[in-house]
């Protein structure tokens, strides 16, 4: 990925965070996603009264990818914190995300985590979560 695009998925993921509705923990947490061809999908994490029931931003992202048809994608930058000001630490995917955004990315795929345009780290998918437990696991020639 480019510092342009890098730039532009911290962007979105910070505008995206904005629109986090978390009244419970007031954690507010932006995903943004890209796809292969630069289209850019964002969520939001949304909690409910049941709390279990809420979904984090990551995997409203990926959700809203899918839904449009995108199964390639390039990157993705997470921005989450503590209120709506500027996040004071970088914010990890949960491991239920981790495992949802491997249904669809490979092992070198970039995790931008991010506090503002300027400060971030990027992490691969495989960092996050080795050994990943894939589709191929469960069909195989025994198992089709
Ligand atoms: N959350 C996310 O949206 N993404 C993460 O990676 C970590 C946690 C949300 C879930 C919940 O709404 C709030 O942050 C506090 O856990």
């Amino acid at each position: 990925m480019t510092g342009e695009e890098i730039k532009n998925l911290i962007n979105a993921a910070s505008a995206a965070r904005m629109n986090a509705y978390a009244p419970y923990s007031g954690f507010y947490v932006g995903c943004a996603v890209m796809t292969s061809d630069g289209v850019i999908y964002t969520g939001a994490n949304v909690e409910n009264s049941s709390y279990p029931v809420g979904i984090c931003a990551e995997r409203s992202a990926f959700a809203a990818a899918v839904s449009a048809g995108e199964h390639n994608f390039a990157g993705a930058a997470i921005v989450g914190g503590k209120g709506s000001s500027l996040p004071e630490h970088y914010c990890f995917p949960c491991g239920m995300c981790r495992q949802f955004i491997a249904e669809f990315c490979k092992e070198d795929f970039p995790l931008i985590l991010a506090r503002s345009e300027e400060d971030y780290q990027i992490h691969t998918l495989s960092e996050l979560l080795p050994n990943t437990f894939y589709l191929t696991d469960i069909k195989s020639s025994e198992n089709p």
